[in-house]
């Protein structure tokens, strides 16, 4: 769990990064955005401002400058005013001033300048008229201040749309990528033994070339795959004709054989016996793997169960070993007879030969939701642990001191497994659970609707 969670945290995620770079994208063009109206918002302010100290100081050459007094009331002017000084050229004391405390530079240069008096800065427009310097002046500070506010609140719709946008661009991501999620799944499930296409409908077009080509491989290895099937299931159909013709010739060369070479000819000939086992798994282990490409008529299985106890009554008797069926079932299968059987009786042959003598083996049947089980319970020495997950595979054979005699091919499970997959089954081999030492072998098929 840990593993399957560090791969994932490893891997780069075509989701995140588009989110960080779209995310990205779009907090840069906002910040830049809201700069440029800032700075835009406060050249035009002062501008404004400028415009505005310019138009006092014109109305000044008029009549209108004879409204300002000449010896204005005491006290503070409010900060925020604009001064309007009225002055001889040369003179110390203005002509006139609506701030006679506050004493202008009368020689600042014409037009706009910025000047420092009395401690603060003070942005001025003087104009020069006749016998009169008109100077109109206003803090800095406070020109600063409106500016500022005014262009801060041009930050506000970006400041507002930024998340928005930003929560856009997660839920778009989330949703466009979504569509993937079926594909992934689709190819997850793909394996040797469901080689099916991956599904195209809805598949974005910029993913389709890669599905299709994928298809394309799961097609030809799929075909691969059944050719390789069908040149085992052939050699070994070619291969017992020869084998068998060997037997027969074997069998009549026997009374020929003199008495000190019996035992050797002996060995030849279960030589030739273990073949043919081996030839006869191999072929139904590869009939076993062909795909059903034809309905099948539905399995009735206590019939088979049946059938595969009394195909090993006699060597069971023979080795005292008490086999019996219970639990019998009246329910079909979606399976052919013929593979149903098949995997019983390798179960059973199981049991039988690795149950020691005097031994107990169980048959018993059981429906677990669409699903009918087929249970076969021994007392034979069980499976070391270890063991257990090889089981099914091809050739392995489990060693153990209580049958290491015992001759077999190692197809028998693999057989087992390959036709419970067929039709969709499962297949289980288990250590005993109930104290006792002994395998408890199980398959399932699908239930045959009716
Ligand atoms: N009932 C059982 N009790 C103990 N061991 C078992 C039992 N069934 C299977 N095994 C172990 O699992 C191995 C694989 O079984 P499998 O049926 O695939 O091969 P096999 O019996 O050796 O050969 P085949 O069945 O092809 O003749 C066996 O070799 C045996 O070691
Ligand atoms: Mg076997």
């Amino acid at each position: 769990m840990s593993s399957v969670f560090a791969r994932h945290s490893m891997r780069p995620s075509l989701r995140n990064n588009l989110i960080i770079a779209l995310a990205a994208l779009v907090s840069v063009v906002a910040i830049a955005q809201g700069l440029s109206t800032y700075q835009l918002c406060r050249t035009g302010m002062s501008a404004l401002l400028d415009l505005r100290l310019e138009q006092v100081a014109m109305r000044m050459r008029g009549d209108l400058a004879d409204a300002i007094p000449s010896a204005p009331a005491r006290g503070s002017q409010p900060a925020r005013d604009i001064v309007i000084t009225i002055a001889r050229p040369g003179a110390d004391v203005p002509l006139r001033s609506t701030d006679p405390s506050l004493a202008l530079p009368a020689n600042a240069p014409a037009g706009f300048s910025s000047e420092s008096v009395n401690g603060e800065r003070w942005r001025i427009y003087t104009l020069r008229q006749d016998e009169r310097v008109i100077q109109v002046a206003q803090r800095s500070s406070v020109r600063d201040e409106l500016v500022r506010e005014t262009a801060l609140t041009t930050l506000w719709p970006t400041l507002v749309l930024l998340p928005l946008v930003l929560f856009a661009v997660v839920v778009i991501v989330h949703r466009t990528l979504r569509r993937l999620t079926p594909l992934g799944l689709a190819a997850q499930s793909v394996d040797a033994a469901h080689l099916k296409p991956l599904p195209v409908t809805g598949v974005p077009r910029e993913v389709l070339p890669f599905v299709d080509s994928i298809n394309r491989m799961i097609v030809r290895l799929a075909q691969l795959i059944e050719s390789e099937r069908k040149f085992i299931a052939d050699a070994a159909h070619e291969l017992r004709t020869p084998l068998t013709a060997l037997q027969l010739q074997a069998d009549n060369l026997q009374p020929h054989i003199v008495a000190g070479n019996q035992e050797r000819f002996q060995e030849l000939r279960s030589g030739i016996a273990r073949s043919g086992m081996l030839i006869g798994q191999l072929l139904r282990l590869a009939r076993a793997d062909a795909p059903l490409d034809v309905a099948v008529e539905p399995a009735d299985v206590s019939p088979i169960v049946v059938d595969a106890v009394s195909g090993v009554l006699p060597i069971a008797a023979a080795r005292r070993i008490d086999i019996g069926a219970e639990a019998m079932l009246a329910d079909k299968v979606a399976a052919s007879p013929a593979d149903v059987a098949i995997a019983v009786k390798n179960l059973v042959s199981n049991a039988v030969r690795y149950t020691p003598d005097g031994g107990t083996i169980d048959l018993r049947m059981h429906r677990e939701a669409s699903a009918l089980w087929i249970e076969v319970t021994d007392t034979g020495p069980g499976i070391a642990e270890e063991s257990l997950p090889r089981v099914f595979d091809r050739f392995f054979r489990a060693k153990s001191d209580m049958h290491a005699d015992v001759e077999g091919t190692g197809l028998g499970l693999s057989i087992v497994k390959a036709i419970t997959a067929k039709y969709g089954g499962q297949a289980i081999i288990q250590n005993r659970c109930d104290g006792r030492s002994g395998i408890v072998a199980a398959v399932s098929f699908p239930l045959a609707s009716v």
